[in-house]
This record gives C-alpha cells, structure tokens and sequence, in this order.
C-alpha cells in the first residue's frame, strides 16, 4: 500500500493506477531530473478454460429393434488448465533526457567539459565568477567581472577591476569604490596614502605629489620666497621697483625705502616729508632742508640744533655755525652771514675804526679821554668809558688788580 502511494505521488507520466509494486531502483524519485514511463512485460501465468470434447449419448432409435441402442453426438465442455501469457505494465525510472545517473542523482550533461565551472543545466555551464564562455574556459576582460563575465566593471581613472568581485583597484592618486574620486587635499599617491610636503598653501599633485606652488613661493616644497627681483605665480614676474625698493613676493607691490613713494618708488618724498611712504613730517625751522630718507635737518647758515631752531651761538655764524665773528668793540654779530653791527662810535667792517680820533670822545669827538692812557686799552668813543689793559683796573684803568688777582680786567 506505502509503496503503491508513492507511485501515485511520484508519477511523472500520466497514469492512473499503479496495481504491481514499483519498480525500486537506486534513483532518488523526488529528484525532479528523473523521468519515468511504463513499460510492458508478460508473465507466464496457469489459466483456466472450457475444453470442449465430443460426447456421445445414447438416445431412441427408430428403428424399434435397436430402440434406445442409437447413439448421438454433442460438443460439451470442462474445465481445463494451460500456460498462457500475460501482459502486465510497470514504471520504470531513469534519468530525464540530458542527465545521466550519477550515484543516487541524475546529473546534467554537458557535451562540453565546463572548465571554469559547474554543469548546471544539460548542455549549460555555470562558470566561477571571473570566468566566461560556453565552456567557462575565457578569463573576463578588464571590463567585466562576475559569473560569466555578465556585469560591467564600474571603475573609474584607469583602475582595474577585480574579474571576481568587480572591486576596483585604483590607480595612484584616486580613490572611492570606483576610484571616482582623486585623493584627498594633503595627501597623494597609491591609496592616497602619501602626506603631501608641499608648504605655503601650495597644491600637491594627487598622484605625484608635485608641489604646486602659490604666487610668491619657489623650490621643491615651495618652501622659498621668490628670488629678489621675482615674484608672482612661479616667481616668473619682474619686480619693477627702482631705488632699492623691495617686491612684495606675492603681490610684486614695491616696499619703497624711506624717503620714496609711488608704485615703483620712482618719486621723492614732497616736501616736508620723510621717512617709511613719506609719512612723518620734517621738523627743521629757519629754512632748514629736511632729508627725506631720514628726516634729518641740514640747517641753512646762522642756524643749528636738530630742529635748526637754534640760532648760531654768538662769536659764530655761518653754515653749521663754523666761522668765527671778527667783529670788534663789543659789536654784534649777524649769524647768518658774520656781518658786523657796530656800536656807536665805531666803523669799518669789523668795527674796528673809532669815529674819533685817539684821546677824544663824544657825538662831536670834542671830548678828552678821561684815561690813564698807558694803562688803557680804549676809550669809548661815545661814552669815554676806559677799557683797561691787563694788570689794570678802575674807572679809569689807574687802579692796579686787588691783591691777589691779575690779567685782563
Ligand atoms: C572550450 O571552448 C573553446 C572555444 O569556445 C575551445 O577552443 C576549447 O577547446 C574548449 N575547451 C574545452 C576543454 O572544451
Ligand atoms: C607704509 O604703507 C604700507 C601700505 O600702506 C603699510 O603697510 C606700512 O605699514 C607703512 N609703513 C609705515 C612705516 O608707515
């Protein structure tokens, strides 16, 4: 009964009945590779059937001397025995087309070995992924990966793809799953994993790493101000400042020196101004010239002091107040120029002629020096006052040193 259920259950050509016990074999009917039919065969069985023979009974004549003596003939049947043959059907089980038994299952066949590969299906490799073909025998190209070779290499930037995965292998300098993407600021190179060395907010190559510089830097790692003379991108500009003006290395804007303006440093300061862009004011007085470099004054004759606000001290005159007054008689002296104001009474250029003659004094020269005339120096022409000689003193230069004192007054 269990076997003739599972019969039913496992019928794959339609039939409805199963009256002998199925066929066992080592195939596995659940597998959905096997394929059954039925088939005849005949058994040799005993049958029974009616054996007709002759019987003969007796029966009225009519011929009365033979009454009851005739006889008569009939077919009559028993029941006999004899080998026959029957025909009887049963499943048998195999391998579908395009399997074949192998153990207990029914594998597929491939007419072609898959090389790389399974046979899946009759006929149809499944390959290992990398590997393409019918046979599974071509490796992918560098633009597909999988099984089969079926799906399309996403990298990006030359990176070569994985036939098995499809993952990318980047190429220096990019990086991202499709290699999409260059390598971060600050670093360069195979998976980005170099630091970049480039100083002074230069730029590095992502995959060489070469040092871009900015405007205003040179050298290897851009680690060097611009030769002087040079500035701007790559230092390749000419700096055009004159007068010792110094190029800013990046902007190529001239620093002037003190004293000097304008963009190249081409124009003195004006006047009344020095220093750093001209920017202090001069402090010399009395006409005095104002270095423009450094503010320094260069005072014009009779006049001295930082700031020339000093006036030649007396006795001298002149530039730097360097000459020596030659005026005499208590005259003064111009600081500027050295001429002489003489005092009353006298003339000449040093004031050294008196108006009156020696021994007189007076508007009119019509009075007598009031001298002891040995111990005198001069008289004042004007005052008659006594200027005594050394060694002499008093109003009248009669009167020797007091005791104690000599020489000149
Ligand atoms: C696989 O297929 C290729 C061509 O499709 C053929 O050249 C090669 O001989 C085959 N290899 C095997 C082992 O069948
Ligand atoms: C000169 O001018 C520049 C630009 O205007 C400025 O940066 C610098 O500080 C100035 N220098 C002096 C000494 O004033």
């Amino acid at each position: 009964m269990a076997v003739s259920l599972r019969c039913h259950r496992t019928v794959l050509l339609a039939v409805a009945f199963c009256f002998l016990p199925c066929i066992t074999s080592s195939l596995n009917l659940e597998d959905p590779n096997v394929c059954s039919h039925w088939e005849s065969y005949s058994v040799t069985v005993q049958e029974s059937y009616a054996h007709p023979f002759d019987q003969i009974y007796y029966t009225s004549c009519t011929d009365i001397l033979n009454w009851f003596k005739c006889t008569r003939h009939r077919v009559s049947y028993r029941t006999a025995y004899r080998r026959g043959e029957k025909t009887m059907y049963r499943r048998k089980s195999q391998c579908c087309p395009g399997f074949y038994e192998n153990g207990e299952i029914c594998a597929p066949h491939c007419a072609e070995s898959c090389v790389h590969g399974r046979c899946m299906a009759p006929n149809t490799c499944q390959c290992e992924p990398g590997w393409g073909g019918s046979n599974c025998s071509s490796a992918c190209d560098s633009n597909h990966w999988g099984s089969h070779c079926s799906n399309r290499c996403q990298c990006q930037n030359g990176a070569l793809c994985n036939p098995i995965t499809g993952a990318c292998i980047c190429t220096p300098g990019y990086r991202g799953w499709r290699c999409e993407a260059q390598c971060e600021v600050g670093t360069y190179g195979n998976g980005c994993q170099q630091k970049c060395q480039c100083q002074n907010g230069a730029t590095c190559h992502h995959v060489t790493g070469e040092c871009k510089c900015s405007p205003g830097y040179t050298g290897a790692f851009c680690e060097d101000l611009c030769p002087p003379g040079k500035h701007g991108q790559q230092c390749e500009e000419r700096c055009p400042c004159q007068n010792g003006g110094v190029c800013h290395h990046v902007t190529g804007e001239c620093s002037c020196p003190a004293g000097w303006m304008g963009t190249v440093c081409g124009q003195p300061c004006p006047e009344g101004r020095f220093g750093q862009n001209c920017s202090q004011e001069c402090q010399c007085h009395n006409n005095g010239f104002c270095m423009s470099s450094t503010g320094q004054c260069l005072c014009s004759p009779g006049y001295t002091g930082e700031r020339c606000q000093d006036e030649c001290p007396v006795g001298t005159y002149g530039a730097g107040c360097a000459k020596t007054c030659r005026c005499k008689n208590n005259s003064k002296c111009y600081h500027t120029n050295g001429m002489c104001l003489c005092e009353p009474g006298y003339t000449g250029e040093t004031c050294d002629i008196r108006l009156c003659p020696e021994g007189n004094y007076g508007l009119r020269c019509d009075r007598k020096c009031p001298c002891y005339a040995q111990n005198t120096r001069s008289c004042h022409p004007m005052s008659g006052e006594c200027t005594c000689q050394p060694g002499w003193s008093g109003l009248y230069c009669n009167e020797t040193c007091t005791p104690g004192f000599y020489g000149e007054s």
